[in-house]
C-alpha cells in the first residue's frame, strides 16, 4: 500500500473509548510510524480483526502491521510488567515488535508506589465522597512524581547503579503517606524487578525524538495515536474529574518533543453517543432503559477495568468543544450500528442552566456542571441496520440526517463513519482528508 506525506493525530473527543484503537490499526498501514505520545496503561485500544480482539495498552495500535515502526514518547508513562503482557500476548499471536519499536528514554516508569498511592487515595476518597474513578493504575501518581522531579525514567535503567537513589525520595513520600503497614515492594526489590523486566527491551529504549526528527525530515509519514480524550485533558477536561496528562493536542508536542509545524491533520474521533468511565459530570447521561440498551448494544464494558461505562446521548457542546481545542480536520463518527432500531435518537444541542437560559458554553468547575441539563433534540430513528455499511450512500436517509445534524452543531464535516468494529465496516466521506487515504 502506497504511503501518504502528510502526518496525522488521530484524538478522542469524549470521555476516551471512542475508537481510536480501530482507526489507528485502519490507518496504519499508510505510514512508517505510529506514535503513542501520552498516558499509560490506563489505555485500552481495542483492534478487531477477522473477528479477533486486540486489546492494547501501551503498545501503539499499528503493531499488527509489520512495516509499521512503533514509538513510545516521552510524554508516555510506562509500566513495564504490563508491557511485557502485552509483548507476550502479541508474540503468542506471531507478532513481534521488539525489533521495530523505540521507547523513550525520557517517558517515565510506573513504579508499584504509584500503584498504591493511587489505589489508596482512591479508597480513602470513598470515604469522602471525591472518587475519581481512576483506573487504579498508578497514572496520576506517575505523573506527579514526574512533575515533582522524583520521576525514574527509562533511560535510568540503563544506569542499574543509580536507581535505588532515583526511586527512594518518591518511595520514602509514599511510605509516609500510607504508613509502614502499606503493602509495597520494597526499593531493592523494586530495582531487581525493574531489572528484569528491561532487560529484553534495553535495545528499543532511545532517542525517539531524534528518531521522530529524522523520520520528518526524511519524509517519513507519521501517525499519532492518542490515548484518553479531550474531556479528560488535565487543562481542558471536566477538572479533577480527568486523567493526569495533557490528551489534547498540546500533549502532542511535549510528549514526542517534536514542534507543531510537524503535524498537518488531525482527525477527531467520537461515539455517535456519549460514555464515560469514572466520576464526573456527564450531562448527557441517561440514567434509564435507553442508556442500559445502548450499553449492552455498544458493550459499553471498559477494556481495561471492565467497569460498565456510563451512556448517554452524543453531547455537541463537549464535542465542539474538542473540536476547537484540538483543531479538528474532519470527524470520524463510531458505532453507529449501535442506535441502529431505536425510535427516536437523541442529540444534546445544548444546555440549560440553573436559571433556565440556553448555553454551550462548558464551565470551569465541577459545581456548576451540576446545574446543567441537556436539551435534546430528538431525531427518528431507522429501522434498517447500519451495521457493516461500507458507502454512506447506502445509510437509510434517517441516519444520514442524524449525522448531518450532529456534524452542524460541532461545525466540523464528517470524514468517517464507523458501523462495526472490524476493520471493514465503516465508510468514508468523499470529498474529505480521508478520501485520499482509506477511499
Ligand atoms: P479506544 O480506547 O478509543 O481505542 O476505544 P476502545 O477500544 O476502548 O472502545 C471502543 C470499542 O468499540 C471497542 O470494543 C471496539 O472494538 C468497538 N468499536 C469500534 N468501532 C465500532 C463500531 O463502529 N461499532 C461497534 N459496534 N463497535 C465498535
Ligand atoms: P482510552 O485511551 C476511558 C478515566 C478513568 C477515570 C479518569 C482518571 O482507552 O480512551 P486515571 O487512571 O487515568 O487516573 O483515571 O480517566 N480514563 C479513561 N476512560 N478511556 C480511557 O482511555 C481512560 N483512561 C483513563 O476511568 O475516570
Ligand atoms: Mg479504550
Amino acid at each position: 500500500m502506497s504511503r501518504v506525506s502528510e502526518n496525522l493525530a488521530v484524538l478522542g473527543l469524549q470521555w476516551g473509548d471512542e475508537g481510536k484503537g480501530k482507526l489507528v490499526d485502519l490507518l496504519a498501514p499508510k505510514y512508517r510510524h505510529v506514535v503513542r505520545f501520552q498516558g499509560g496503561n490506563n489505555a485500552g485500544h481495542t483492534v478487531v480483526v477477522d473477528g479477533q480482539t486486540i486489546a492494547l495498552h501501551q503498545v501503539p495500535s499499528g503493531a499488527l502491521h509489520p512495516e509499521c515502526f512503533l514509538v513510545v514518547g516521552s510524554g508516555v508513562v510506562l509500566n513495564l510488567d504490563v508491557f511485557q503482557v502485552e509483548l507476550s500476548r502479541l508474540r503468542e499471536r506471531g507478532v513481534n515488535v521488539t525489533d521495530r519499536l523505540l521507547i523513550s528514554d525520557k517517558a517515565h516508569i510506573i513504579l508499584p508506589h504509584h500503584i498504591a498511592l493511587d489505589v489508596w487515595r482512591e479508597e480513602r476518597a470513598t470515604k469522602v465522597g471525591s472518587k475519581i474513578g481512576t483506573t487504579g493504575r498508578g497514572i496520576g501518581p506517575a505523573y506527579e512524581m514526574k512533575a515533582a522531579r522524583m520521576g525514574v525514567r527509562m533511560g535510568d535503567l540503563r544506569h542499574p547503579g543509580v536507581l535505588a537513589e532515583r526511586i527512594r525520595p518518591g518511595y520514602d513520600e509514599v511510605r509516609l503517606r500510607l504508613g509502614e503497614g502499606a503493602e509495597m515492594p520494597s526499593v531493592e526489590a523494586t530495582v531487581e524487578n525493574l531489572l528484569k523486566a528491561v532487560e529484553p527491551l534495553l535495545h528499543c529504549i532511545g532517542n525517539a525524538q531524534s528518531r521522530l526528527l529524522q523520520a520528518c525530515a526524511k519524509g517519513e509519514p507519521i501517525l499519532f495515536e492518542g490515548a484518553q480524550a479531550t474531556m479528560l485533558d488535565i487543562d481542558h477536561g471536566t477538572y479533577p474529574y480527568v486523567t493526569s496528562s495533557n490528551c489534547s493536542l498540546g500533549g502532542l508536542f511535549t510528549g514526542t518533543g517534536l514542534p507543531p509545524k510537524a503535524l498537518h491533520r488531525i482527525l477527531g474521533v467520537a461515539k455517535a453517543y456519549t460514555t464515560r468511565v469514572g466520576s464526573g459530570p456527564m450531562v448527557s447521561e441517561l440514567l434509564n432503559p435507553l442508556g442500559d440498551r445502548i450499553r449492552e448494544a455498544g458493550h459499553e464494558y471498559g477494556t481495561t477495568t471492565g467497569r460498565p461505562r456510563r451512556c448517554g446521548w452524543f453531547d455537541a457542546p463537549i464535542t465542539a468543544h474538542a473540536c476547537r481545542t484540538n483543531g479538528v480536520d474532519g470527524l470520524a463518527v463510531m458505532k453507529l450500528d449501535v442506535l441502529d432500531g431505536l425510535d427516536e435518537v437523541g442529540l444534546v444541542v445544548a444546555y440549560r442552566d440553573g436559571r433556565g437560559a440556553l448555553t454551550s458554553e462548558l464551565p470551569s468547575c465541577a459545581a456548576e456542571w451540576a446545574d446543567l441539563k441537556p436539551e435534546i433534540k430528538l431525531f427518528k430513528g431507522w429501522s434498517t441496520p447500519t451495521r457493516g455499511i461500507t458507502d454512506h450512500r447506502q445509510l437509510p436517509a434517517e441516519a444520514q440526517a442524524f449525522l448531518d445534524a450532529l456534524a452542524e452543531v460541532v461545525e466540523t464535516p464528517l470524514a468517517f463513519l464507523s458501523t462495526g468494529p472490524d476493520r471493514t465496516e465503516g465508510c468514508v466521506y468523499p470529498g474529505t482528508f480521508l478520501e485520499s487515504l482509506l477511499g
